[in-house]
């Protein structure tokens, strides 16, 4: 499916529009499928959304969060995705806990805690050993080098395609990451990318011919679901030159 792309302006339009990409896709899950599972990025992009979603009155109790990946570190660590996005929303709407699945990163090895949330994506989407879960909607941000969730150049967790989660490296710091066929699953993928810091990494990515294993975002190509990059003018001025 060829990507959707839309630059703006102003990074608030931009939150503006991820925002009601984010609430369609809710009551479309919800209308269809009875619940909305949603893998949250982190970084700092995505947190005004976040902060937005706290606003919303929604049927909490029928959305499911899960991470795209985890920061090796407690939810209490400032570097902690969940304890980003719990302050920014979850702490303050009135979705029960047993709804929210954050990456465990309390075992001395990384790897078995990717096993126990691998687990726990098995178990609540009921999968078979050969079946990947089926997000609803999938958050990611982008990094300069080309990453997205924890997958980073030239690292390990790039080939992985047996397994729901696996641990990524960012200069050697373990993390836990959601792998590619697990993203590529989703109803809906939606990038958020900001800052001219992003350009190289975007050209690439929308490039006739890349290295993908350079730039892994090229990875992210959704099988049967959308693909939606919201991007920011300064992130988005090269696209903007071909198109
Ligand atoms: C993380 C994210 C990571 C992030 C990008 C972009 O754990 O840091 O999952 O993939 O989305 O690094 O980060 P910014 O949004 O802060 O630019």
């Amino acid at each position: 499916m060829t990507p959707q792309v839309e630059v703006f302006a102003e990074r608030s339009q931009l939150i503006a529009r991820s925002l009601e990409v984010t609430l369609t896709q809710i009551k479309d899950a919800i209308a269809k499928r009875g619940r909305c599972t949603i893998a949250l990025a982190g970084g700092n992009t995505p947190k005004p959304l976040y902060e937005h979603l706290a606003t919303q009155d929604l049927p909490w109790h029928n959305i499911y969060i899960f991470w795209g990946d985890e920061r090796y570190v407690p939810i209490s660590d400032p570097q902690s995705n969940a304890g980003m996005a719990s302050q920014a929303w979850l702490n303050h709407v009135a979705i029960p806990p047993g709804n929210i699945f954050p990456m465990p990163t309390q075992a001395s090895d990384p790897a078995e805690s990717a096993k126990i949330y691998d687990q726990q994506l098995q178990t609540f989407f009921d999968l078979e050993a050969d079946q990947f879960p089926c997000f609803d909607l999938v958050l990611l941000g982008l990094g300069p080098d080309g990453h997205t969730a924890s997958l980073f150049p030239h690292t390990a967790a790039l080939q992985v395609c047996d397994r729901n989660v696996t641990v990524g490296q960012k200069d050697n710091q373990p993390r836990l990451t959601l792998t590619v066929p697990v993203i590529n699953q989703a109803h809906c993928i939606l990038f958020l990318v900001t800052g001219a810091n992003k350009q190289t990494a975007l050209t690439q990515i929308f490039a006739q011919e890349t290295d993908a294993a350079q730039f892994p975002a090229r990875l992210i190509q959704p099988s049967q679901g959308q693909l939606v990059w919201l991007l920011d003018a300064e992130a988005g001025q090269p696209l903007q030159q071909v198109s």
